[in-house]
């Protein structure tokens, strides 16, 4: 995973991603290690953004991250989603169904590598992830935004969420407040 980069070095990232395709696939049973990175990463990079956190997470052991690469590579419960760079991982979305709401998909864990942000990868996983819902059978796509945090309110509304009059305090720093928005999804990729 990126390390937080120097000017210099985010340059020489800049250059080198520029020339290379952004994938997204999901998560297999053999990427607890990627997972446990790219996670942590996002937690010490965006700790207002989550509702967990990195010192809760830095502490799983590696069964735990295995079980979770395994659980969420099939089914559809449970889903996380990459985004990789040639050999790196930049970013990463969760999706997951709460027992008894089978329409319902909620996003979860969204980031991206601060190097490689305003590039279309946020919107690539977001994608991925409603169309996901949507082959699952899903009717409607709803996540958690802390309150203020713009860019990722914007890239939500850029990906036809709207906002709902909900808000509950972060769990991980409940001084925060948390808003709700929501997606139908499309009839077409529902079908
Ligand atoms: C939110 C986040 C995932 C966006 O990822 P990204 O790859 O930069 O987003 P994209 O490049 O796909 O942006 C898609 C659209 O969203 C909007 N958008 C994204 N970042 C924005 C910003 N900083 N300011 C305003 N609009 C923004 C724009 O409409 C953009 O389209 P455009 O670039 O064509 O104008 C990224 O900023 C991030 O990881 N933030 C920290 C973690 C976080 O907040 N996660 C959300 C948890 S709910």
């Amino acid at each position: 995973m990126l390390k937080q980069p120097s000017r210099l070095r985010a340059h020489a990232l800049l250059r080198k991603y520029s020339e290379m395709e952004t994938a997204v696939r999901r998560v297999r049973p053999g990427d607890a290690d990627r997972l446990r990175e790219v996670r942590l990463s996002a937690l010490r990079d965006a700790p207002s953004a989550f509702a967990s956190s990195f010192e809760t997470e830095v502490v799983h052991p590696a069964a735990a991250w295995a079980e979770a690469a395994e659980a969420r590579s099939s089914g559809i419960d449970d889903a996380t989603f990459l985004a990789e760079v040639g050999p790196d991982c930049v970013g990463l979305i969760g999706a997951f169904r709460r027992p008894g709401r089978p329409g319902v998909v909620e996003l979860v864990s969204m980031w991206v590598a601060p190097e490689l942000r305003r590039r279309g990868v946020g919107r690539l996983l977001v994608e991925q992830a409603v169309a996901w819902a949507g082959d699952t059978g899903a009717d409607a796509v709803e996540l958690w935004v802390t309150r203020g945090n713009y860019a990722a309110i914007a890239m939500y509304r850029n990906s036809g969420f709207t906002l709902k009059n909900e808000h509950q305090p972060l769990p991980s720093d409940p001084c925060r407040d948390e808003v709700r928005m929501v997606l139908e999804v499309p009839r077409s990729s529902a079908g």
